[in-house]
């Protein structure tokens, strides 16, 4: 096979990935906003799988559109399923990543694919030269809870235990000093900041 053919299979491949995996986040983004996780991870286990339909009871979702999302989950080796194609299980020792209090961070990953598709259209009309010169966040509808969410999961454990000791400014942030959080978002590390005032 000549280098040209091997390159375009090799692209087209990457493609295909790529186009694959995307849909596969929107599954797993599916599954977090409608608490499919949680319903599998309290009706099913390792020793006892549950029957798509009582999830979908569990949860509150409907049997056929919780089978098929069940189905997609299980295909990408997210969840498992047994060899009947209607039970579905956690592994035990990965129940947390889906169950934990504070999303894990490798899950809230997937949460910012829906939000970057519904702006989609908004986003080709801005990149064209005549197009609109930006676009407003309130496009993205849920954008501040998820990004929220996000820096939640990503910087709660160790902005103040951790990261501010390391920048020397503990101890201006005890006596009192005043800052801008500039893009702040809903406000998330300016309140963690603010904690340094009761010590
Ligand atoms: C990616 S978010 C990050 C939010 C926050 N810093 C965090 O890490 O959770 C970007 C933030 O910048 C703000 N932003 C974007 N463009 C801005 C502008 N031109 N002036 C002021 N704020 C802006 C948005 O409203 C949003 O809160």
């Amino acid at each position: 096979m000549n280098a040209k053919v091997e390159l375009t299979r090799e692209v087209r491949k990457l493609l295909r990935t790529a186009a694959v995996q995307a849909n596969i986040a929107l599954g797993i983004a599916l599954a977090d906003r409608t608490n499919l996780f949680k319903a599998l991870a309290s009706v099913g286990s390792e020793s006892s799988p549950a029957h798509y339909s009582e999830v979908a009871k569990y949860g509150n979702l409907k049997p056929r559109y919780t089978k098929e999302l069940l189905a997609l989950l299980a295909c990408s080796d997210i969840i498992e399923v047994t060899p009947d194609g209607d039970h579905f299980y956690i592994k035990d020792a990965a129940k947390e990543v889906f169950t934990s209090e504070i999303k894990d961070k490798s899950l809230a990953f997937s949460t910012f694919v829906p939000l970057h598709a519904a702006v989609f259209d908004n986003i080709a009309e801005v990149m064209k030269c005549e197009g609109p010169l930006g676009m407003d966040y309130s496009n993205y509808g849920s954008f501040y809870g998820i990004m929220d969410q996000f820096s939640i999961v990503i910087h709660k454990k160790h902005l103040v235990p951790d990261l501010i000791p390391m920048t020397g400014m503990k101890e201006k942030l005890i006596e009192g000093i005043e800052f801008l959080d500039v893009g702040c978002g809903s406000g998330f590390h300016a309140c963690e900041l603010g904690w340094f005032s009761f010590f």
